[in-house]
């Protein structure tokens, strides 16, 4: 992850016209879209890596914060939430999968591929994968992010929710998880 340093005036021009408050979802999703529709903005900073997602902050300020992904059919965000903030996501190259969890059965997947976008309010858990090679995606959050909810789902359907720094690669959760059945004997109240 590489932070660009907030110089004041941008080379983006959707940057310089921020209203200098929170950012509506309709607003992010504006800024997103303009974003995606400029590749001087984001081209320079498109790499790829299947292990480790590549990802670079284009702006950050009190307000918002936006971010340019690059991914491969490989990259997987893992299940998370962005805590408070609301954000939106516009595909400036290739296609990406928003999947959505549902309980009790398949998540339903959303294709989103270039031209299209979406956004979302603090309460929205979701997980974005590539699907076609090359694929870019700009992402804004207002407020900024700061923590973020990563999920973990037992193999006997838990859900569990650590929270992590921005900073962070979000990434599948893959350590070995708790003993359900075990923890949950364990609480018995014995008679
Ligand atoms: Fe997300």
């Amino acid at each position: 992850m590489t932070a660009l340093p907030d110089t004041g005036t941008s080379a983006v021009p959707a940057l310089n016209d921020l209203p200098q408050r929170v950012l509506t979802r309709p607003e992010l999703r504006e800024l997103v879209s303009s974003i995606a529709d400029d590749p001087s903005a984001w081209q320079q900073h498109v790499a790829y890596d299947d292990e480790h997602r590549h990802y670079v902050c284009l702006h950050r300020d009190a307000n918002v914060d936006v971010w340019v992904l690059c991914w491969t059919p490989s990259n997987d965000t893992g299940w998370h939430d962005h805590d408070v903030s609301s954000g939106a996501v516009a595909v400036a190259h290739g296609e990406v999968v928003e999947h959505n969890l549902v309980i009790g059965s398949a998540a339903l997947e959303v294709s989103v591929p270039a031209g299209h976008s979406f956004s979302f309010g603090p309460d929205h858990i979701h997980r974005m994968t590539g699907v076609a090679e090359g694929s870019v995606s700009i992402h804004a959050y207002s407020p900024p992010l700061w923590r973020m909810g990563q999920y973990a789902i037992s193999n006997t359907g838990v859900l569990r929710r650590t929270s992590v720094s921005y900073a962070d690669e979000l990434r599948p959760v893959d350590e070995p998880f708790p003993d359900d059945q075990e923890r949950l004997r364990d609480a018995q109240i014995p008679n």
